[in-house]
């Protein structure tokens, strides 16, 4: 058995959905469910022995103490965290909770328990930190893209408190000699992403009729990776990464985000064209920008492809068609999202796995 934490949020289910499709053996999934953890998109595992669920927090002690006790998994794969960089500047309170003291305090009941192992079993086990390539800080246009080499210049509440955490993993490795791996990831992208982020939240306003809010002047880049492709890295580096290493994941797909939009809006003309015949892009506003917008992020994945032989598998143009298809597909789980239905879902569905 693995633990994934965070495994009801959008990357931790994609995960936990592929690991399980990929034959890679039980998942115990640790999430408190804030409003980003959604257990719908793990629905198609209820009655499934190789899933359990737990709510809970990864902060705290006592609860993964006992978990790890009693459930004795080879490794630990730590995707919980607050991860939305607009809610981290109104809010940060949060994000200094769940990813710097959660962290630390996961970190040490995995500590406590892996120094309790023996053999194959210590030799074996691995802490994987999902990670993300904000802690870099931003580019300007001419600069080389990200490596593991460069320092850390995070930005906003939220890619401060990841730094942090990414901080406090590596010291554990360092100081106890924990068998840590941390990725550092772009912007996924795909199906089951909350609509407050960029891509999510342009197709869905989009379908509604909605403005479509452009911050600043749309210019800022980001790298985008299919979240499928994020998934085959995580399962990649947990197999054969280098204990204490650190591996940039993403997608060779740097975009402005204007051009994410606009794609978006040509590909639901396509697909859903509206009803008065007009383009979704008369629907794009430009509005004010987000404070202490990071310009640029590109990661340079060259090592994780030498040293482990992973690639992304989807362009971004195929990759950004699944994802507007699916969003087409699943209007009832965007709706659920949207009411907050799919919280009730939860009480009534998971009320005795919780
Ligand atoms: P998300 O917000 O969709 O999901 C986070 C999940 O963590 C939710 O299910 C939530 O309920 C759970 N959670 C929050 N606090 C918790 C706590 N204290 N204890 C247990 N569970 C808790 O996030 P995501 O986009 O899936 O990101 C997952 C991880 O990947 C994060 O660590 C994020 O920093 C990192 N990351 C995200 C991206 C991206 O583009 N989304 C890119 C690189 C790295
Ligand atoms: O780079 C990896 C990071 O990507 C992850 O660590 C974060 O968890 C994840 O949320 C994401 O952060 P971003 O801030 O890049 O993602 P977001 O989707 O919020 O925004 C993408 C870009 O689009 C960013 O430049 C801000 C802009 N944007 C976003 C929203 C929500 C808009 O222009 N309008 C919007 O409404």
């Amino acid at each position: 058995m693995i633990l994934v934490s965070g495994g009801a949020g959008f990357i931790g289910s994609n995960f936990v959905l592929d690991w399980i499709a990929a034959g890679g053996g039980p998942v115990l999934n640790l999430d408190k469910l804030t409003y980003a953890g959604n257990l719908e998109n793990l629905r198609s595992l209820q009655g499934d022995a190789r899933h359990v669920f737990v709510q809970g927090d990864i902060g705290d002690q006592k609860l993964v103490g006992e978990l790890l006790a009693r459930h004795q998994p080879r490794a630990v794969v730590n995707f919980a965290a607050e991860s939305h960089v607009d809610r981290s500047i109104h809010a940060p309170g949060t994000f200094i909770e769940t990813n710097v003291v959660g962290t630390f305090r996961l970190l040490e009941e995995v500590r406590a328990y892996w120094s309790g192992l023996e053999g194959a079993a210590k030799q074996d086990f691995r802490f994987l930190h999902v990670s993300t390539d904000e802690v870099y800080g931003s580019l300007s246009a001419a600069d080389p893209a990200f490596t593991e080499q460069n320092k850390y210049e995070p930005n906003s509440p939220y890619s401060a408190s990841k730094a942090a955490s990414d901080h406090l993993v590596r010291a554990y490795h360092h100081t106890y000699g924990l068998p840590v791996l941390t990725t550092n990831c772009s912007n996924n992208y795909g199906p089951y992403h909350f609509p407050e982020k960029l891509i999510p939240l342009m197709i869905v306003n989009a379908l509604a009729g909605k403005p479509l809010p452009v911050y600043g002047d749309g210019q800022q880049i980001r790298d985008w990776l299919y979240v499928g492709d994020h998934c085959s890295a995580i399962r990649r580096v947990l197999q054969a990464g280098r204990v204490g290493e650190v591996y940039n994941v993403g997608g060779w797909n740097e975009k402005p985000n204007i051009e994410i939009v606009q794609t978006i809006c040509g590909l639901l003309d396509q697909l859903q064209p509206r009803a008065d015949g007009a383009s979704y892009a008369g629907q794009i506003t430009y509005v004010k920008d987000r404070p202490g917008h990071d310009r640029r992020y590109a990661i340079d994945a060259r090592k994780i492809e030498r040293e482990l032989g992973w690639k992304p598998q989807e362009t971004f143009d195929t990759g950004i068609r699944k994802t507007v298809q699916w969003y087409l597909a699943h209007g009832d789980w965007v709706q659920r999202v949207q009411s907050g239905a799919y919280r009730e879902w939860i009480a009534t569905q998971y009320a005795q796995a919780a």
